[in-house]
């Protein structure tokens, strides 16, 4: 399972970086704007900024609705970095934007994916990964790990190549539930990465074992 954090903080990016067990980062309008970044100039140096933090795919987002310009926009960003892999939103164009990208080598993520449909859609048109936003299904009363489960059962029958992205990942046990479904991807937060490894009896029997050695050292 590959783990990819959901922040454009750079900050947290190196932190997870320097844990050993990033495979990559997703970004979307408000993240950038959380960080304050803003502008077009801006925000195409920032992804440049992350992709040199870290060693795997990083998901860059478009903003235009229409096919031509996310065309435009993608191929711009597909042009910034080999790393970069161009986000769409799962609407008519995107979809059409997907199936060309992946008819020209330019890898994809559709993004806000909440049926089984969608995903099927998005495997049809070549998808690279679909990102299916569980935590928003959740927030209102929707099982979103049940999608995860259903879009894997429909990419296994007919062997998609489209990567499972769980997105919306908000705590650990979303994590732990996706690797039990089989989900190729996580992403989420930093706190959400660092709360694996949390135990109490870790913690208590690593203090008892420096105990102990001091006792005879
Ligand atoms: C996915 O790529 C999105 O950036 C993200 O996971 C959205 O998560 P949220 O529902 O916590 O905003």
């Amino acid at each position: 399972m590959k783990f990819f954090i959901d922040t454009a903080n750079l900050d947290q990016i190196r932190e997870a970086q320097a844990l050993g067990v990033l495979d990559g980062v997703t970004t979307n309008p408000s993240l950038m704007a959380k960080e304050g970044i803003t502008g077009a100039n801006n925000i195409l140096k920032h992804y440049v900024d992350i992709c040199n933090i870290v060693d795997g795919d990083v998901s860059a987002e478009v903003i235009a609705t229409d096919f031509e310009g996310m065309v435009r926009e993608g191929e711009a960003l597909a042009a910034l970095h080999p790393q970069i892999v161009v986000k769409l939103p799962m609407i008519a164009d995107g979809i059409k934007a997907c199936k060309y990208f992946s008819d020209n080598g330019i890898r994809t993520n559709m993004t806000l994916v909440f049926s089984a449909g969608q995903a099927l859609l998005a495997a049809k048109a070549g998808a690279t990964y679909v990102s299916p936003f569980i935590g928003r299904l959740d927030d209102i009363s929707t099982d979103g790990l049940h999608l995860i489960s259903e879009i894997r059962l429909i990419y296994d029958n007919y062997e998609f190549e489209t990567e499972i992205l769980a997105a919306s990942v908000r705590h650990t046990m979303h994590i732990i539930d996706c690797a039990k479904l089989g989900a190729d991807v996580m992403t989420g937060p930093l706190s959400s990465i660092i709360g694996l490894l949390k135990h109490p009896l870790t913690d208590s029997g690593l203090a008892q074992f420096l105990a102990d050695y001091k006792k005879g050292n």
